[in-house]
């Protein structure tokens, strides 16, 4: 494609202003015809840099429809669409508004952070940064009492799709232990938009579809689901993510001057930080999933074993042999830090979270490299992922060797973090 940073940008703008449904955005039109959880709160981060009371909105309309529990559910049924599955009918969680039943990755905290940071007149968004920082808390909250009921530190996920990872290698083990007896017959949409080679196997969604079943016959009561699922896994990538948010929070209660919210978040994350220990897998070399069904860690070397970067202090080992193995896989596959350890069998550049690389877990990469001292590595991943998007344009997932663009298209979170890339990320040591 060969754009320069000014039409990449002019470009960037026009997919987020495409997708943007007035108070919420869709991550592309068709594919995604909804509002989901870490995608909007991702697109905030770009929607900011052109019009930052609309970064907010897209903010508050997800919090909005936050469960009783505390949950931020997944998804958000905003309006009916035929063109995707599962749709409410089949989640029937009950809401209002219609919303899935399980949660996402916690990058709203982190997001938050970053908005108020770089609002000019931080005085003007006092008040909806306030009431955002307690939604956020009271989620944090609920992952703790609800995904961690025996207080470990560490939280389990129940369904791959709360990873947003969706069909990585790290859950085949688990998912294949899944019962699917007893399955209501179902048509799956996402393969009458994108080509099928490119999206889960129906051994997959067989899977995805028992979990919601099995959690919806038990009435979406987070209070019991944890310990009866039949999925339930510790992932490194999404602990940290919630780590660092959490962090992140805490520092912006502090500025607001709720030192006591601050200094509960801040127990808590330092408490936590600490367990991510019980994730490192020396056969690796990298964190990797722990199955709490089983008590195992999984073999698995993905891209969320790289995550704890978010986490890890300057100048710690472990924050070096991860920069490392990035360093590795982009020797072998130079189009962004790809999503599967290229090295491993499962490994397929087309799949999804298989292999392709996706954008957003690379910005969070570049910022846990930055965060931990690594500006050179980070400065590697951001030239990497400019790299697909020069070849390729705001796709879905690339493919990692080739640069490909694979996936949906026009797609928001890619648009968004194009903006950050070159707006913020570039000046950045
Ligand atoms: C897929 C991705 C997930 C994302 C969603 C919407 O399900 O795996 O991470 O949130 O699409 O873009």
């Amino acid at each position: 494609m060969n754009m320069n940073p000014t039409v990449m940008l002019q470009e960037a703008e026009r997919i987020l202003k495409l997708n943007d449904k007035g108070v919420y955005t869709v991550p592309t039109h068709g594919l995604y015809p909804f509002q989901w959880n870490w995608d909007s709160c991702l697109t905030a981060l770009g929607q900011f840099h052109f019009d930052p009371n609309r970064a907010w909105v897209e903010l508050e309309t997800l919090v909005a429809h936050q469960w009783p529990d505390g949950m931020v559910p997944h998804i958000v049924f905003h309006q009916h669409d035929e063109g995707y599955f599962p749709g409410p009918g089949v989640w029937k969680t009950g809401r209002p508004v219609p919303t899935s039943g399980i949660t996402q990755p916690a990058v709203l905290g982190l997001v938050l952070e970053q908005l108020y940071e770089r609002s000019a007149d931080q005085s003007l968004v006092r008040g909806r940064c306030e009431a955002l920082v307690y939604a956020a808390a009271r989620w944090h909250d609920w992952f703790y009492r609800c995904r961690d009921p025996e207080g470990t530190g560490l939280v389990a996920l129940l369904h791959p799709w709360e990873s947003g990872r969706d069909n990585s290698c790290d859950w085949d083990a688990a998912l294949a232990a899944v019962p699917v007896d007893g399955i209501e017959p179902y048509v799956r949409k996402d393969i009458t938009h994108v080509d099928p080679s490119e999206r889960p196997t129906q051994f997959e969604y067989d899977r995805y579809v028992a979990l919601v079943q099995c959690y919806r016959q038990m009435g979406w009561d987070n209070e019991r689901l944890h310990d009866a699922a039949p999925f339930r896994v510790v992932d490194p990538g999404f602990n940290a993510i919630l780590i660092h948010s959490e962090f992140a929070l805490a520092r912006v209660a502090q500025a607001l001057g709720h030192d006591d919210v601050a200094e509960r978040l801040f127990a808590r994350a330092q408490r936590c930080v600490a367990q991510m220990e019980q994730l490192w897998n020396p056969a690796l070399g990298q964190y990797s999933c722990l199955d709490r069904r089983s008590g195992c860690l999984v073999n698995s070397a993905s891209i969320g074993g790289l995550l704890p970067l978010l986490v890890l202090p300057q100048g710690h080992e472990r924050a070096h042999a991860l920069a490392r193995r990035i360093q590795d896989w982009l020797a072998i596959a130079p189009f962004g830090v790809c999503s599967m350890d290229p090295n491993d069998s499962r490994f397929d550049g087309r799949r999804y979270w298989r292999g392709p690389s996706w954008l957003v877990v690379n910005y969070l990469l570049i910022k846990g490299l930055r965060q931990g001292g690594m500006g050179a590595v980070a400065k590697q991943v951001l030239k990497a992922s400019m790299a697909c998007i020069e070849q390729s344009g705001c796709s879905e997932y690339y493919h990692p060797m080739t640069g490909e663009a694979l996936g949906g298209g026009t797609f928001t979170w890619t648009a968004a973090m194009v903006v950050e890339f070159l707006t913020v990320q570039n000046q950045g040591s």
